[in-house]
């Protein structure tokens, strides 16, 4: 059957992540819906580094090679996700046996070797890597992450390095989300244009669009993608999604440091998404599908961060037992009412 992948045919990957629930119980439902509309796979969770290397020296491939074997199965571009992130780092990575941060040595040494065996195992197999993943704050300064206070600012142009070292014919991103904020935008650009500036392999930096109805606007994406294509990479979309509750994004009029308006409202729609919200989220949907397109010469890949609501991060963020309803297919995996509309946007 003609899906989403068929009709962005020519023009951008179609892809989704993928949660280890889906791959060992071979849920007929999500797999069916996979097959039909996308052509890409990202692992949400089990290619982190604590759940590779949950102590040191001591890697756990068993998920990350069923994801790999099932995307091969299924003929599916694969992309690995994330060699180095703050977040899902297993506490040992930083520390020696005291519980003391290690040395800049240490450290470069530890990534040196993770990166090496993981993205030498999948070599020739992982079509990408999030090499790097969210290490520039909104305000486009550096994350104060362990990376940066121990090894200091080269850090991400070392995990570039390492991993072209593993496998040269990967391709490698930089992944982040808020990237439509102009003073992150310009952050992300300065820090990888000096990586290519200075001989490094950069070969797209992933917007990851994990939005809101009213945040942010087009024309601040719009910018970014042009932006970012302008530093001479490409850029991908990696992570998106449409939060249809309040927002927990900086500028998006919520605070996501008081939980506590998150928790009251944690279903708002206990008879499903009523038809003007879904009119919005259509709409919403298919004014960036829109601009995707506009972008296409620009753009490699569209993924979206889960194949139905019911997968959805999002019902656990900022404050778990959510219901949200940010993708394109519903709980019982059928495709959204506007998702005619966006293949149809396709052939226009
Ligand atoms: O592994 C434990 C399990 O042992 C335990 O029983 C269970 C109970 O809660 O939790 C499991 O860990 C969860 C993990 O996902 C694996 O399922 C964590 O609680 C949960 O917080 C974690 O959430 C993931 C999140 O990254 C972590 O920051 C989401 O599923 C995943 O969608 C999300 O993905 C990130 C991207 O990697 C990077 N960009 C942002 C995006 C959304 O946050």
């Amino acid at each position: 059957p003609f899906g989403l992948k068929d009709a962005f045919e020519g023009k951008f990957l179609i892809g989704t992540a993928l949660n280890m629930n889906q791959i060992w119980r071979s849920h007929q439902a999500p797999i069916k819906v996979l097959k039909q509309h996308f052509n890409s796979i990202v692992a949400e969770n089990s290619m982190k580094s604590m759940f590779l290397q949950p102590r040191e020296g001591e890697f756990n491939f068993k998920n990350a090679d069923l994801f790999v074997e099932f995307g091969k199965k299924n003929d599916m571009e694969i992309i690995g996700h994330t060699l180095i992130w703050h977040s899902q780092a297993p506490r040992w990575f930083f520390s020696d046996k005291e519980g003391q941060d290690v040395s800049r040595e240490v450290l470069i040494e530890r990534m040196r070797q993770h990166i090496h065996t993981v993205v030498s195992r999948y070599k020739g197999q992982i079509k990408g890597w999030d090499v790097v993943n969210e290490v520039i704050l909104d305000n486009g300064e550096w994350r104060k992450s362990k990376f940066y206070e121990i090894i200091g600012d080269d850090f991400i142009k070392l995990a570039f390095q390492f991993a072209h070292e593993a496998d040269p014919e990967a391709e490698l991103y930089y992944n982040d989300y808020n990237t439509a904020i102009p003073a992150k935008r310009e952050g992300i650009g300065r820090v990888i244009k000096q990586i290519l500036d200075s001989g490094g392999r950069v070969d797209a930096i992933g917007m990851q669009e994990h939005h809101g109805l009213h945040f942010p606007s087009l024309n601040e994406v719009e910018n970014s993608i042009k932006y970012f294509s302008n530093l001479g990479v490409d850029v991908m979309v990696t992570e998106m999604d449409i939060s249809v509750l309040p927002h927990a994004r900086p500028n998006a009029g919520a605070n996501i440091s008081d939980t506590s308006a998150f928790r009251k409202e944690l279903n708002p729609y206990p008879d499903g998404l009523p038809d003007d919200v879904m009119l919005q989220l259509g709409k919403r949907y298919i004014d960036f599908f829109r601009l995707y397109l506009k972008h296409q010469d620009k753009i490699s890949r569209v993924t979206l961060w889960g194949i139905s609501d019911k997968d959805s991060w999002l019902n656990n963020f900022p404050v778990r037992g959510r219901t949200n309803y940010p993708l394109l297919f519903d709980r019982q995996y059928n495709p959204k009412p506007f998702v005619k509309e966006i293949i149809a946007l396709a052939k226009e």
